[in-house]
């Protein structure tokens, strides 16, 4: 994934899951290819766009929006009907850009459910790309009980714990976990929030979670988070965030909530990197369910590619 912003007059280079792909603009639009030139896979994106055709900068062999070779610099004549860039499947969504290596994948359908229109306002943060994998991202942003100890202070506290009502609702290809309570004891809650009614943590496969805050007059605030997978070990978190205008300009908002969320992403991505380095260490995962875990089992399911039998399950107490 890229920001919109990110693919202007040259290629742009992503990896995903792994693979390097080259992003750009051409005649036919915004086009992804794995980024690797089919003549002696130079990478691509090393290239320039000329005539709205991607050229390689090796031997210039030249590449239209489908892949098809259109130029072979110093062999005008010949056929160059074989020679393909390999095409991957490409989405512009509110300002990001989403990739994905299935040809056939239909990136827009699954897409989170944003709040839109002239009452919201929104903002995209890319953050820093984190060693980590992306199963323990999303189990860490649902889980709620490591707020309480690796958010000491920030979010909720070690010491003081209020009751809480969760629910969850499973469908076939998500769930969502709703918290009734009131506004955490962390200092940046109290501060940011006002009182709260209720907050969701959902899960929608494969990558993203959204988040939404709500207070007695409805929404304060919602984080849609995409853990796009660089690699088997690196995690890079896009972020949509969305406000009521009513609260503020627009930029102060973007401002205090970089400022004020900086530390607990910071603290999220250190306990993502110590699960994932002694994971690799133990030779791989081994997990046991406690008994507040109610969501991880169906995250492990959906994340594997199964379904879920929708349902409503709960009000569960818990206590954070
Ligand atoms: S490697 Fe790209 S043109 Fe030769
Ligand atoms: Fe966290």
């Amino acid at each position: 994934m890229a920001l919109s912003g990110q693919v202007a007059k040259r290629p742009y280079a992503v990896k995903v899951a792994g693979v390097p792909v080259v992003l750009w603009r051409g005649r036919e639009g915004l086009r992804a290819f794995r980024d690797r030139c089919p003549h002696r896979n130079y990478p691509l994106s090393a290239g320039r766009i000329e005539d709205g055709r991607l050229v390689c900068a090796y031997h210039g062999w030249a590449f239209t929006g489908e892949g098809a070779c259109a130029a072979v610099p110093g062999c005008a004549t010949a056929d160059l009907s074989r020679l393909k860039a390999e095409r991957v499947a490409v989405a512009e969504w509110q300002g990001m850009i989403f990739v994905s290596l299935k040809p056939e994948d239909r990136l827009s359908d699954g897409l989170p459910d944003i709040p839109q229109g002239h009452d919201y306002d929104h903002f995209w943060w890319a953050m820093k790309p984190q060693r980590a994998r992306v199963f323990d991202a999303l189990d860490n942003v649902l889980d709620p009980f490591h707020t309480n100890f690796i958010h000491d202070g920030l979010i909720r506290v070690k010491h003081r714990r209020q009751r809480v009502e969760q629910t969850i609702e499973t469908f076939e290809n998500g769930f969502e976990a709703t918290y009734i309570q009131n506004t955490d004891y962390g200092w940046m809650s109290r501060a940011l929030e006002g009182e709260r009614a209720r907050s969701r943590g959902r899960y929608i496969p494969p990558v993203a979670f959204q988040g939404r805050w709500e207070g007695r007059k409805g929404l304060n605030l919602c984080v849609t988070i995409w853990f796009v997978p660089e690699d088997e070990h690196t995690v890079q978190p896009m972020a949509r965030f969305t406000t009521l205008k009513s609260k503020g300009p627009a930029w102060l908002k973007q401002v205090m909530i970089r400022l004020f969320l900086f530390q607990v992403i910071q603290q999220d991505a250190d306990a993502l990197t110590k699960l994932h380095d002694n994971i690799a260490a133990f030779g791989g995962p081994q997990f046991h369910a406690g008994p507040g875990d109610r969501v991880s089992d169906k995250l492990m399911r959906l994340y594997n590619g199964g379904k879920l039998v929708p349902e409503v399950l709960g009000p569960y107490h818990i206590e954070l």
